[in-house]
């Protein structure tokens, strides 16, 4: 099953026409307002964790706190949580096609049902907002409203999660930097931003359009690369890169 999620890939000015479609939802003061809501979901998911002394952390705070975020951006229902998050972190975690699209179709039938009710009846959500591409002058296809639709649901459902938990599993073996942001708060952002650029899993494959050589890399036109994005805030000289998939859900089988 071959699925397009754009605007990933597209080059300009097609690029900006898809990207118009998300950007309301992504301004700062909507981000301000979704990190106050997830400051204190953060602060009431701890409270309730805090009795036991000690949690799973993908389990008991990953796959919560950034997915309810998530479901609220595009009102779907906290009730499918698990359902969603199997199927998700199936897809990317899948080792073939077969896997890969035996997780994709529930989540592109469930997609397309939700997508269909939203035209008919739009709501403020970002899917609603997704579903009225299809009026637009430049709507290009069912395909696009689905990869759309598919794109924020990987993003919301699996990205977050993995990245918050190899941060965790980054500092729970390094105590000397747990130790340094309890003392040194006014760090924190510039490390949070530090950690995502490392911990990020993301990597889109990009298509070489003209013979280059970087580096005494040669790389020919029409060939396709990956650019491990992680890998550009470690130095190769002191940081192992790890070369496997790996995703939150994936770590028993990848270990
Ligand atoms: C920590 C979590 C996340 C990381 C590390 C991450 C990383 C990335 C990266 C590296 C790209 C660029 C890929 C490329 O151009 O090849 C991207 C694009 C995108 N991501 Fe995420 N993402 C995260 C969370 C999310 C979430 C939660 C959503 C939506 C709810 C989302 C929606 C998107 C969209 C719509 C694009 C396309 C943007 C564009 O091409 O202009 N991402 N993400």
């Amino acid at each position: 099953m071959r699925v397009v999620m754009p605007p990933l890939t597209v080059d300009p000015p097609l690029h900006a026409r898809y990207r118009a479609v998300y950007n309301p939802f992504f301004t700062a003061a909507r981000v301000q307002q979704m990190a106050v809501r997830a400051r204190a979901l953060t602060i009431e998911l701890i409270e309730k964790l805090r009795p036991r002394g000690e949690c799973d952390f993908v389990e008991d705070f990953a796959h919560i706190m950034p997915v309810v975020m998530f479901l609220g951006i595009v009102d779907l229902p906290l009730d499918r949580r698990e359902e969603f998050i199997e199927h998700g972190v199936g897809f990317v975690c899948a080792q073939d096609q077969v896997g890969r699209d035996r997780n994709l179709a529930p989540i592109l039938a469930y997609l397309r049902q939700v997508i269909d009710e939203r035209y008919e009846n739009p709501g403020e959500d970002l899917l609603s907002r997704i579903a009225a591409w299809r009026d637009n002058p430049r709507f290009g296809g069912e395909d696009e409203v689905i990869g759309m639709a598919l794109l924020i649901f990987l993003g919301g459902i699996d990205t977050v999660a993995s990245l918050m938990s190899f941060v965790a599993w980054h500092l729970a073996e390094h105590p000397e930097h747990r130790r340094r942001l309890r003392e040194e708060p006014d760090i924190i952002p510039r490390a949070s931003e530090e950690y995502i650029r490392r911990f990020g899993l993301s990597n889109t494959g990009r298509l070489i359009t003209e013979d280059v050589e970087r580096k005494g890399v040669r790389m020919k036109a029409d060939e396709m690369i990956m650019v491990l994005l992680g890998a550009s805030a470690s130095t190769s000289a002191n940081i192992p890169i790890r070369s496997r998939s790996i995703s939150t859900v994936c770590q028993s089988d990848s270990q």
